[in-house]
């Protein structure tokens, strides 16, 4: 039956449509199909069209039914890897994101990274030392964001990479406004707004690796 259907799919499409054609402009795709739902397959099939009672209309229906199999696969996996990310339950009721343990060292390394960039941030405004916030500020910018491969960004929920965006564009605006004068008062309102992004995700999201089981 299937060698029969591909060998009928792999076959000459048919010249539309046999018999007499009443091309008029505006309904020639309605009268063409009319033409194939008649039923019998059309004269220039190939022989194992009609052998397994193959027309064109079911031609065009397997062809149809591939087409949107195939746009499932690929809408299931821009879901998958823009939206959904890889995840488990972890064990205090937070998401887990599931990792490689190279990919789980990098995150926390970043991690580490915020917060040598809030002690440096939080000196430097203890000294009143703006071009030194903006400094240590921009060090934890956007720019930072680009080391993270791409295989690993699919792995992380939609909801973490905008946290994450967001916390990163967070140290780039404080960068700015300190640049631009912002008192350190302003700056430090900055840090608090950035902080609560750390501590909303922290809330939510914890990592798992592929290499232990369950946990972290
Ligand atoms: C988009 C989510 C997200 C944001 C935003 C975020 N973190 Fe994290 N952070 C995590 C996750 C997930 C872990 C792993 C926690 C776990 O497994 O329990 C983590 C772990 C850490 C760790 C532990 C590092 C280690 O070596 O174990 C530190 C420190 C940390 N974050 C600091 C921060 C600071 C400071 C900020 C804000 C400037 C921040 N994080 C923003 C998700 C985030």
């Amino acid at each position: 039956m299937w060698e029969g259907v591909l060998g009928c799919l792999r076959g000459t499409a048919p010249p539309v449509p046999s018999g007499p054609v009443r091309v008029t402009i505006g309904n020639t795709h309605r009268e063409r199909f009319a033409q194939r739902r008649g039923g019998e397959p059309a004269a220039s099939h190939p022989p194992q069209c009609a052998s397994i009672g193959m027309t064109a209309a079911t031609k065009n229906r397997v062809y149809l039914g591939i087409i949107v199999a195939l746009l499932l696969v690929i809408v299931g996996l821009a879901y998958k890897f823009i939206v959904a990310g890889s995840t488990r339950g972890h064990d205090d009721g937070r998401v887990a994101i599931v990792l490689e343990p190279a990919e789980r060292a990098l995150m926390l390394r970043e991690m580490r990274e915020f917060v040598v960039a809030i002690e440096r941030v939080t000196d430097a405004l203890a000294r009143d030392d703006l071009p030194a916030v903006a400094m240590a500020a921009r060090a934890a910018g956007s720019a930072r964001a680009h080391d993270v491969p791409v295989a690993m960004l699919g792995k992380l929920p939609l909801e973490f990479k905008t946290l994450a965006f967001a916390t990163h564009r967070g140290f780039d605006a404080m960068a700015a406004r300190a640049e631009a004068g912002a008192t350190p008062k302003e700056t430090l309102v900055a840090l608090s707004t950035l902080l609560q992004q750390c501590v909303t995700c922290h809330a939510r999201y914890a990592l798992a690796t592929t290499a232990v089981p369950s946990g972290r």
